[in-house]
């Protein structure tokens, strides 16, 4: 990453609607949850919001709807240190959604309507090719039009910022935008989605990194759950693991973990000390419900470092 500092997330904004139960429900089968909560959500969302409240200077691509929601999502983003400028609302569309059953052990399944998200357009994109140029890093993810994903890194590439892909949710993906990526963080069903290669072990993680090297991705992060990360950067490779914590709900686990790994590196933190921040941040998450609800500021995760010694 270069010393500009600047960030620019461009992904999903969603309402998620959740519904804690004992147990998933099996085709046919109707389950009485326990709790039932809407939260602000989506991947792109909760990446921006983790970078804000962990103190990056941050910059949020995205689309809402017209309606209550995207006013009120808005102006929680604003709140929590994002410039929301290049936030469009998009007349007649509904703010994404989201909905998602958590079970007793705080796993999770998701199903998504797109809404306002499925019109972030490569034009809406090129838009805010100024945001794109000044930055150090873009950071997206995958529930936005893959075609605008495209044109989003090409446009930082073409401004030398770095393009960070958090490939979720798993979708196989060209060779061209793989080989406009600098950074690659996928979870083991994503990097097996992007690599035909299962991960079950360090071994497989350290295959799965070097196919994605082989895509021209310098850095490969590949999230392992409690077991925490593989790392692979210049071909070494090696397991950072994670903090033991008791996981009530693990949604957005994966965004704040994102969020803060970039925003310590772009305060020039070396890799290990990043990801360490980006683990504490992620610990501190699967602590608490729902998605942005869940993740921390800067002044709990630096009190969760200090508090590990
Ligand atoms: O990564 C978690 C997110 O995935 C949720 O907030 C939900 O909106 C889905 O996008």
């Amino acid at each position: 990453m270069n010393t500009k500092g600047k960030l620019v997330v461009l992904g999903s904004i969603n309402a998620d609607h959740i519904l804690n139960l004992e147990h998933f429900p099996a085709p046919g089968e109707t389950v009485t949850g326990q709790e039932y909560q809407v939260a602000f959500g989506g991947k792109g969302a909760n990446q921006a919001v983790a970078a804000g409240r962990s103190g990056a200077d941050i910059a949020f691509i995205a689309c809402v709807g017209d309606d209550d929601t995207g006013a009120r999502v808005c102006k929680q983003l604003a709140s929590d240190n994002i410039d929301t400028a290049p936030v469009a609302t998009i007349k007649g569309a509904a703010t994404g959604v989201a909905l998602i059953f958590v079970n007793g052990a705080g796993e999770n399944v998701i199903g998504i309507h797109a809404g306002a998200n499925g019109a972030l357009t490569p034009e809406l994109v090129a838009a805010h090719q100024d945001k794109i140029a000044q930055a150090s890093a873009l950071l997206m993810q995958l529930e936005s039009p893959l075609e605008s994903v495209l044109a989003a890194a090409k446009l930082a590439h073409q401004h030398q910022t770095k393009v960070v892909l958090n490939p979720a949710p798993a979708c196989e993906l060209s060779d061209e935008l793989l080989g406009l990526v600098e950074m690659i963080t996928p979870n083991e069903t994503e990097a097996e989605k992007l690599t035909g290669i299962k991960v079950e072990n360090d071994e497989d993680a350290a295959k799965a990194a070097a196919a994605l090297h082989n895509k021209g991705i310098n850095t490969v992060i590949i999230t392992l759950g409690s077991r925490g990360v593989w790392l692979s950067e210049k071909g070494k490779g090696q397991r950072v693991p994670g903090f033991k914590v008791k996981a009530v709900d693990t949604i957005a686990a994966g965004d704040t973990f994102n969020g803060a790994l970039v925003t310590a590196l772009l305060e020039e933190r070396p890799m290990a000390e990043a990801i360490r921040f980006a683990h504490a941040a992620a610990a501190i998450a699967v602590t608490r419900k729902g998605a942005q609800p869940s993740v921390p500021w800067r002044r709990e995760i630096d009190e969760f470092l200090q508090q590990q010694g």
